[in-house]
């Protein structure tokens, strides 16, 4: 019996690392997201600091990002 795979698409989840997106809970949050099973890249400053944590889902910017913020931009991707 030969076992079936299937290709999801998974968006790119990208939070800044920099130091004032890390400072402002950057890295909590990118742990957080992490702990619901999704897949978390670090990314680099994007001088957009003022809105720290920055969070990209597939170069998609969330300014002061929260877990609710990400999941409400992946929900949207979904639909
Ligand atoms: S440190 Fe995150 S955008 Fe600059």
């Amino acid at each position: 019996m030969s076992s079936a795979s299937t290709t999801v698409n998974m968006p790119t989840i990208e939070v800044c690392h920099g130091p004032q997106c890390s400072d402002s809970g950057g890295r909590a949050l990118a742990a957080e997201l992490e702990e619901m099973g999704l897949k978390v890249c670090a990314g680099d400053c994007r001088s957009q600091c003022a809105h720290a944590p920055l969070v990209l889902v597939d170069n998609y910017m969330i300014s002061k990002a929260t877990t609710d913020k990400v999941v409400e931009r992946l929900k949207t991707l979904q639909a």
